[in-house]
């Protein structure tokens, strides 16, 4: 990330904001946004004010990021990844501040569904904004039991199935081929009947169209593109990871354009066709970098580890998104959904 870092992770993952020191504002406050662009983006059948999307694991549970953001101006906030059980996640050192973004072995840390269920999910009542609701698991089982219980919750009515985690052992098995996604996707699909469903994929370099279309004729309604790319990082006096696993996440400024090309190929290889909206999700930290993924097809934009430099960083990038959407004549961003010229 190489900035002064000023959001950190709290207990089971979530994310702390700092008090603002007097005098000291965030590095970004929000500009003026232009009345004459609608910002409204239809993400599966559900409306969302805007096409800013919190990322799962980067904005705490629900309200958090109320502290910093307007939260009238977020398309949805996306829960951490809730398991059944509480997951303490990995031990310490858990988080790296890396050359061009932030690698992380925080390892699905979360306070499991029960706590999730009494604590968490009534406070989407009280935002105002959509929420979705991020799932996890070791076994199909666990990812029906959740679901199912979320699908039953009026004020979550997107479900995102986190088939994509680096940090366990078993966080990404279901995408180990397009076959076992589309059963595992299906199963969970049978058992939720009234929440929309986004499956959200790992960023493979190759194979990312058919396993798109599997998550697809699993039953997904959209998709989120992407979770981090699985790297290492070795400490050279210790010769041993820098972290606490051997194997972590990379998010942040790195990962963009190879999320641009694959947000591009799905949707052009079938999720245009097939009216399959996608979040891209990937490096997002400025507006020309949302601007992309939405010229490469995307219906909504994620943003994660850019709020742990600026938390208020997303009232930045939607206000530069109306301001372009405008310079390119147009009455709305989505206009501009898939709208790259190849030549
Ligand atoms: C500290 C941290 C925790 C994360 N936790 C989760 C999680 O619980 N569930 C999930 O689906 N993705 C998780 N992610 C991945 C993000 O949601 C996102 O897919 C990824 O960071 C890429 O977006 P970015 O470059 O904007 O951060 C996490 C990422 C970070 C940096």
């Amino acid at each position: 990330m190489g900035l002064l870092c000023r959001a950190m992770i709290g207990e089971n993952g979530g994310l702390v904001l700092p008090d603002t020191p007097p005098g000291i504002p965030f590095l970004a406050e929000s500009l003026p946004s232009s009345p004459m662009v609608d910002t409204r983006t239809d993400l599966c059948g559900v409306e969302l004010a805007t096409p800013i999307v919190l990322a799962a694991g980067t904005c705490g549970y629900v309200d958090e990021m109320a502290d910093a953001l307007d939260l009238g101006r977020i398309g949805a906030v996306t829960t951490k990844s809730i398991t059944l059980e509480p997951r303490p996640g990995h031990d310490p050192n858990r988080i790296l501040d890396a050359k061009a973004g932030m690698i992380n072995a925080i390892g699905l840390a979360n306070v499991g569904l029960d706590r999730f269920l009494r604590e968490k999910a009534p406070l989407a009542a009280t935002v105002p904004t959509r929420v979705i609701g991020s799932v996890a698991g070791g076994s199909v089982e666990e990812y029906v039991t959740i679901a199912s219980s979320f699908d039953a919750l009026d004020d979550i009515p997107i479900i995102e199935m986190n088939v994509s985690c680096p940090n366990t052992h078993d966080g990404r098995q279901a995408c180990d081929s397009p076959q076992h996604l589309e059963s595992v996707v299906a199963e969970v699909r049978a058992a939720v009947s009234r929440s929309r469903l986004l499956v959200k994929l790992p960023p493979k370099t190759d194979g990312i169209v058919a396993l798109a279309e599997a998550a697809v004729a699993g039953g997904a309604d959209g998709l989120t593109m992407t979770n981090t790319l699985e790297v290492m990082s070795i400490d050279v006096t210790t010769r041993r990871s820098r972290l606490s696993r051997p194997r972590m996440g990379y998010s942040g400024t790195a990962i963009h354009p190879l999320v641009v090309r694959l947000v591009h190929d799905v949707h052009v290889g079938f999720a245009r066709a097939a009216g399959v909206p996608i979040i891209g999700l990937g490096g997002v930290g400025d507006w020309e970098d949302a601007a992309e993924l939405i010229l490469a097809g995307a219906t909504a934009v994620g943003m994660g580890t850019a709020l742990y430099a600026d938390p208020r960083s997303p009232n930045r990038v939607l206000a530069g998104l109306e301001r372009w959407a405008r310079s390119q004549g147009c009455a709305s961003i989505s206009e501009l959904v898939g709208a790259y010229k190849e030549s």
